[in-house]
């Protein structure tokens, strides 16, 4: 092209192989990167690749001690400590709250469900249970004697001296 000089179009070339070599570069940094998020998320299943066949772990036992567990901080839903086995829990049948219920836990000693699940959302208490509350294992699960799935390091906050 006229006007266009031999050490011009050599300068744009290297800045181009430059580009390049860069390009090159990163992707080399990137991709051992992205394998790294890969390996280091727990998986729930283990770390057998997701297109292979595993076996499946036995199914532990329930912890159905009738022991009530502390909570872990104090909004937490606490765990239940008993088999709820074969309870209905349906719009029509609440087997929990035959025993759980204001009016039932003279007979059951089972503890009331707390006040918050007699709130609508305008804290408004009702006098039976909240839809909102309806659905006891939405939020509150029996438990498994078993090992963790995944690590947690949460740690409560008396266990370092917070207040
Ligand atoms: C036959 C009566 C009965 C039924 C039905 C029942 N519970 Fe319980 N529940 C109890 C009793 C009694 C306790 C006290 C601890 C114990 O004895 O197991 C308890 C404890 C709990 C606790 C622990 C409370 C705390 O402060 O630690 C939760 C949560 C709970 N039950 C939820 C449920 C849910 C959800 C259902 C339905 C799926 C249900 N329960 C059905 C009797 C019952
Ligand atoms: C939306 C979540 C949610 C649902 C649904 C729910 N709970 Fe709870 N429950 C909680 C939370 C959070 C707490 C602890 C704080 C509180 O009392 O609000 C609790 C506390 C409890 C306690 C302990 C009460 C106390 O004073 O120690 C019992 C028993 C209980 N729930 C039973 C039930 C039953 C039975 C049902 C179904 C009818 C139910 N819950 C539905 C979240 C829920």
């Amino acid at each position: 092209m006229a006007g266009t000089s031999p050490a011009m179009t050599d300068g744009a070339g290297a800045r181009r192989l430059t580009l390049l070599a860069l390009f090159a570069l990163l992707l080399c940094l990137a991709i051992p990167a992205h394998a790294q998020v890969l390996t280091d998320t727990p998986r729930l299943s283990g770390n057998t690749p997701p297109t292979q066949p595993m076996k499946a772990p036995p199914v532990p036992p329930m912890v159905t001690n009738d022991v009530r567990q502390m909570r872990n901080y104090p909004e937490q839903p606490p765990v239940i400590p008993h088999a709820i086995d074969g309870y209905q829990l349906t719009l029509n049948t609440n087997r929990c709250l035959s025993c759980h219920a204001r009016q039932f836990t003279p007979g059951s000693g089972a503890p009331m469900i707390s006040v918050t699940h007699f709130m609508d959302r305008d804290g408004q208490v009702l006098i039976d249970v909240t839809p909102r509350r309806y659905f006891c294992t939405a939020c509150h699960v029996p438990q498994a004697d078993a090992p963790p799935l995944v690590q947690n390091t949460f740690r409560d906050s008396l266990s370092t001296g917070g207040k």
